[in-house]
């Protein structure tokens, strides 16, 4: 019945991870997948999120379904955390927001209504981006394009070319842009270069679509949503898929949401029912956990604060560890160019190392990094970052 069926190839990041935990060397690094581990190596369960379930637990309430959209209080707690609470287009009530298995489940829900919608609209994603947008986009049936992002010889954004080729796409064809922390190459947009960007966009009447996978990671919670704002205050509509795996350290709860920021409330009472149909076709509704946790802890002062500090905390050690590996591999490769590791941003550096180069460090010194070259900073600690600094230095020379 099956024997016609190809074997999969494996997913370039989670095979990865899969094939470290079968690695018996003790000294093994994990600078793989997107993941944030303390210093002792360990992935942490904040404070606020341990509080959190500990509430819901001693309610001890039912577990009913949720409806398809998601809880409300988890829904409205995240328009407000994209775009504050008094925002005009919150006020308005012209944003379509789902509680969403991630902010995966998010991107794949808002493939499938372009599809269904926007039947003849391609997608632009960066060059290079997340390994997996190609794969859903395509998945959904969509034709996926790309636009000039990444200056390899700058280790910036080839931003008048990135302009040039939005500028001569088709009305309403849709452009996947990160909001920030751009995974994999940690090369972000400058404020000014969004309102550029937003003026594009409109002028071509082009459809964002926003990932918002790292905030908090970048300069901060409220700075990493500069870009929903502008976008928004440009007069644009727009898909935002937030996630808060990262920035609440909660990756197997699929906590996250997508939003259709519309130009009015009827349109976006239209497109929530659109998006409720895809959903309910998709998976029927997502999980009441996840929504427990997000809106209490974005909800509840005292949690609220206790995130905000640990998610500066989080930011920091990683600006620590990209300060410490920088200063060891200037220090072993005198004269080269590696001040990409101090600019770029959020969990991810491109080392420009080949996949040859790559593979020698997992295999040679048990160094995981993801082909392409991408770096996870956030797995480099004080017990690691000097034999990491060694072995990179090692195959760079
Ligand atoms: C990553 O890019 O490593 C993360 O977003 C995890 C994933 O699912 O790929």
């Amino acid at each position: 019945m099956f024997q016609h069926l190809d074997a999969y190839a494996g997913d370039p990041i989670l095979s990865l991870n899969e094939a470290i935990q079968k690695d018996p060397r003790p000294h093994k690094v994990n600078v793989s997948i997107g993941i944030y581990f303390d210093d002792a190596g360990r992935i942490p369960v904040l404070d606020c999120v341990r509080q959190a379930e500990a509430q819901m637990l001693a309610e001890g309430s039912a577990k009913p379904y949720l409806p398809i959209e998601g809880a409300a209080a988890a829904r409205s707690a995240v328009q407000a955390l994209l775009f504050g609470a008094a925002h005009e287009a919150v006020a308005s009530g012209r944003i379509a927001t789902l509680q969403t298995i991630g902010s995966s489940g998010g991107l794949k829900v808002g493939a499938d209504f372009i599809a269904r919608w926007f039947p003849g609209s391609g997608i632009w994603v960066s060059d290079p981006t997340w390994d997996n947008h190609r794969a859903m986009f395509e998945g959904a049936g969509l034709a996926v394009h790309t636009y000039p992002y990444y200056d390899a010889a700058t280790g910036g954004v080839k931003f008048d070319a990135m302009l040039q080729t939005l500028s001569d796409l088709p009305a309403r064809s849709v452009v996947l842009l990160h909001a920030c922390c751009h995974n994999p190459t940690g090369v972000d947009l400058s404020r000014e270069q969004w309102r550029e960007l937003c003026a594009v966009l409109k002028q071509r009447a082009l459809l964002p679509y926003l990932d918002l996978a790292y905030q908090g990671y970048g300069d901060g919670i409220e700075e990493d949503a500069f870009a929903p704002r502008a976008l928004a205050e440009a007069g644009l509509s727009f898909f935002i898929a937030n996630s808060f795996s990262k920035s609440m350290s909660v990756y197997g709860e699929r906590c996250g949401a997508l939003s259709l920021v519309c130009p009015d409330a009827a349109q976006a009472e239209r497109a929530l029912g659109q998006l409720k149909a895809t959903v309910r076709r998709n998976y029927s509704s997502p999980p009441l956990h996840a929504a427990g946790i997000v809106a209490r802890v974005l909800g509840d002062p005292a949690l609220r604060a206790g995130w905000e500090a640990d998610v500066s905390a989080m930011r920091e050690r990683i600006l620590a560890m990209r300060r410490r590996l920088h200063a060891l591999l200037t220090a072993r490769l005198p004269g080269r160019e590696l001040g990409y590791f101090l600019s770029q941003r959020g969990m991810f550096s491109y080392t420009g190392l080949s996949p040859a180069q790559v593979d020698r460090l997992r295999e040679e010194f048990g160094i995981y990094l993801i082909r392409s070259g991408r770096i996870c900073i956030a797995g480099l600690n004080s017990g690691n970052v000097e034999r990491t600094a060694e072995a990179m230095a090692e195959v760079m020379r």
